[in-house]
């Protein structure tokens, strides 16, 4: 369904990005903007901006960025059509009435396809388990442990074992091969036609936190191999920011998660009363699942598998947490392998107990590596302590890290004072190394890309200006035009600005956000409108406008006047020798006021 522009715009003018931001983001007030800390990656100082004037966001930390309907998409996971949906219902705006015709599911946007086929798969399967074909599958999960309630609340399923089942269902719906074919579910070879991706096997919906199937995991019944299939990736299956049943904990109001390794971890888990319970996807934890888990969540119980592996992902797993604020506690579940075959084995009640018993994660790093060394040895004890200290600088607070300090010193017998100095010298090392690897960096960068990040910073500093003063637009109009601006997206962003002003009307960055398609360039576009003006008022301020428009201007002539040469144009080389020197005297102008 395509709503009209002015609808679109009317709906984002109604919603107040700073309240709507505001729901999900405790912001400030910091000058003209609100500040916040940044909900798409993992910070300890803010580094999120809200504008209300500009009706947008940019973070100067990871760089996303855009308008009101960006920010749901992003934040929710939403379409653009969901966005606009709960934006219009918020401010009382009555949308047009959906129609379901073919024409308006061809005109869907590819995202909400795949999750109509996703959702319609999932049905499939979930009616295939309750089916008498699904026998098997059937008495595969209830033989291990799950109630019929479970099986439905997951929307556990079968997959028969035809091998195109699922393709004739979905083609018999009307979906076209090309796009089966992009969710994953079907794959197309020339010789044998179409096939379903999961065949004879159990399977399990994997949910994003608004409940919406966005690929699934399939495991054999039995020992064969592999023993999970997975989707594959997709536009709408990113398993770096997905894991499986945060659609259920993060409504367990119980401010932690348990964290496990496996679907069956999780089901077994929230069965057994533990609803805070979710997986990653079978690959390693990762910043952006961290950061979607502090949004519901302070602590976590990490509950991987007892094994080695289960050790070593846990071990990889609580930087990436600490790094994103969040508690994280490590649960032991020997001598059983995990969760699912704990509560099997020892019940609900004796799971609770390991989770009251689970141990700090700096602890249990502690105790892990203890294992790798013989503190018999003084040589090897040396080399203990100085890695303790290591670990204990990543706690940059210095009252925790004495309490970490104090903690060690009592366990480990150690004086205080020699864990400190250890730890002292420890710090001091890293920041030779930091401090080196910045120099090195900061040679990389060519004077060339410094000429071209200047220039960029230049054009972002007039745009932010003529979103922030509405007279501006009037005194510049006569010097600078849309194709002086050469970088990035400057010009296509600066055609659009110009283009509202000139008619009459402010300039609408929030707006202008709207018309670039991906979410890259809408955080760019956001970018460009968030320069930072400064402290400058009066005489400093003109100045500085000066300069600005002078540089552009320059830059934009020099590039002309070099193409001119190039093409050996004469006439229009004539004319822009003329307007560098009007430029020169228009700048001594400016620069005197
Ligand atoms: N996994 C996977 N592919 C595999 C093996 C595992 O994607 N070939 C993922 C699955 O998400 C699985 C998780 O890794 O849930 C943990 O694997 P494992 O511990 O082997 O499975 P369990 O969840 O314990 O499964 P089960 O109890 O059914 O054996
Ligand atoms: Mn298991």
């Amino acid at each position: 369904m395509y709503y009209p522009e002015e609808l679109v715009e009317e709906v984002r003018e109604r919603n107040d990005i700073v309240d709507v931001i505001g729901g999900y983001v405790r912001l400030k007030r910091s000058g003209a903007n609100y500040m916040g800390l940044c909900p798409f990656h993992n910070e300890k100082s803010p580094s999120f901006s809200v504008s209300g004037t500009k009706q947008m966001y940019h973070c100067f930390g990871c760089g996303v960025g855009g308008n009101v309907f960006t920010f749901l998409m992003e934040y929710e996971n939403y379409t653009f059509a969901e966005a606009l949906k709960v934006l219009a219902e918020r401010a009382g705006i009555r949308l047009p009435e959906e129609e379901y015709s073919a024409e308006a599911r061809r005109q869907a946007d590819l995202r909400s396809r795949l999750l109509e086929v996703n959702k319609e798969a999932g049905r499939y399967y979930y009616y295939q388990l309750k089916s008498e074909r699904g026998g098997n599958a059937w008495s595969y999960l209830t033989g291990r442990g799950l109630t019929d309630q479970t099986i439905a609340h997951f929307g556990l399923g079968y997959a028969g074992r035809l091998g195109n089942e699922l393709y004739r269902y979905l083609k018999g719906k009307g979906y076209p091969d090309e796009l089966l074919v992009k969710s994953g579910l079907i794959t197309v070879d020339e010789k044998r036609g179409a096939a379903d991706k999961f065949w004879n096997r159990v399977m399990f919906p994997i949910m994003d936190v608004n409940n919406r199937v966005i690929g699934f995991g399939g495991r054999v019944m039995g020992d064969g191999m592999p023993k999970y299939l997975n989707s594959p990736e997709t536009p709408i299956f990113d398993k770096s920011r997905s894991l499986y049943g945060l659609n259920y904990a993060r409504q367990s109001r119980k401010n932690s998660i348990l964290l496990c390794e496996g679907y069956m971890d999780v089901i077994a888990l929230h069965q057994a009363g533990f609803t805070n319970a979710a997986a990653s996807l079978g690959t390693a934890f990762t910043g952006l699942q961290a950061a979607l888990l502090s949004r519901y969540a302070k602590e976590v119980y990490l509950t991987y598998d007892s094994d080695e592996a289960g050790v070593k992902a846990a071990l990889r797993a609580i930087p990436i947490l600490r790094e994103a604020g969040l508690t994280a506690k490590v649960i032991n579940m020997k001598p059983y392998k995990d969760p699912d075959e704990f509560i099997k084995a020892l019940g609900a009640e004796a799971f609770g107990k390991r989770i009251q018993e689970a141990v700090n994660s700096f602890y249990f790093e502690i105790d892990v590596l203890r294992e790798q060394f013989n503190l018999e040895d003084p040589e090897e004890k040396t080399r203990f302590f100085n890695e303790i200290a290591k670990k204990l600088l990543v706690f940059t607070e210095e009252l925790e890290r004495n309490n970490y300090m104090e903690a060690i010193a009592r366990r480990y017998q150690v004086s205080y004072d020699n864990l400190r100095r250890l730890v002292n010298r420890q710090g001091a090392m890293q920041s030779v190394v930091i401090r080196s690897d910045r120099r090195e960096r900061r040679q990389e960068n060519t004077k060339k890309d410094k000429a071209r990040e200047g220039m960029m910073q230049s054009q972002s500093l007039l745009l932010t200006w003529l979103a922030e003063d509405g007279e501006l637009f009037g005194r510049i109009r006569e010097i600078i035009s849309p194709k002086d601006f050469t970088e990035g997206l400057c010009r296509e962003v600066a055609e659009m600005a110009f283009r509202q002003c000139e008619s009459g009307g402010p300039l609408r960055p929030a707006d202008l956000i709207s018309r670039f398609e991906s979410k890259e360039e809408q955080a760019q576009a956001a970018e460009l409108f968030s320069a930072s003006l400064g402290e400058l008022s009066g005489r400093g301020r003109e100045k500085a406008l000066a300069e600005t428009v002078y540089r552009i201007k320059k830059n934009s002539l020099d590039a002309e006047s070099r193409r001119a040469a190039e093409s050996g144009d004469g006439q229009a080389l004539q004319r822009i020798i003329m307007e560098q020197a009007n430029l020169r005297k228009l700048h001594i102008s400016l620069k005197n006021g």
